[in-house]
């Protein structure tokens, strides 16, 4: 089963970033999956390298739209996505070096990082993107 599922609840109404949020969800549950098959440790990693990129393409994507539409939030926003992509960067360290295994920790990270997001400052951004200018 899918470790995440996407839903209309995870819309912020801003077509593009919907649509990377969607595909950042496949790209997770596609390494999750690798995981727990325990398939081979380049395939996951490869995954997992699949994933940090888009992320980090993702993040700067909506960086780009927030500057250029003036969001006053914005430099925290940044922070905030560059919490989340040192824990994932130092996730595919550990796996890389092969001190990490699938353990709750990890796979609740997995679970939450991108949804807790999604649900409190991407929400708040496609309601100022909404807005008039
Ligand atoms: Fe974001």
């Amino acid at each position: 089963m899918a470790l995440l599922n996407w839903n209309s609840s995870y819309r912020i109404g801003i077509a593009a970033l919907d649509r990377e949020h969607c595909r950042l969800f496949d790209l997770i549950n596609n390494f999750h999956y690798a995981f727990t098959l325990n398939r081979d440790r380049r395939d996951i990693l490869k995954l997992l390298n699949d994933l940090v990129g888009y992320a980090e393409e993702h993040f700067q994507h909506e960086e780009a739209i927030m500057t250029e539409r003036g969001y006053s939030r914005l430099q925290y926003h940044r922070e905030i996505h560059a919490g989340l992509f040192e824990t994932l960067f130092s996730l595919q360290t550990k796996l890389e070096r092969g001190t990490i295994g699938m353990e709750m920790e990890t796979i609740a990270f997995l679970r939450t990082w991108l949804t807790d997001h999604i649900a409190e400052e991407d929400r708040a951004l496609g309601k100022f993107l909404a807005e008039p200018s």
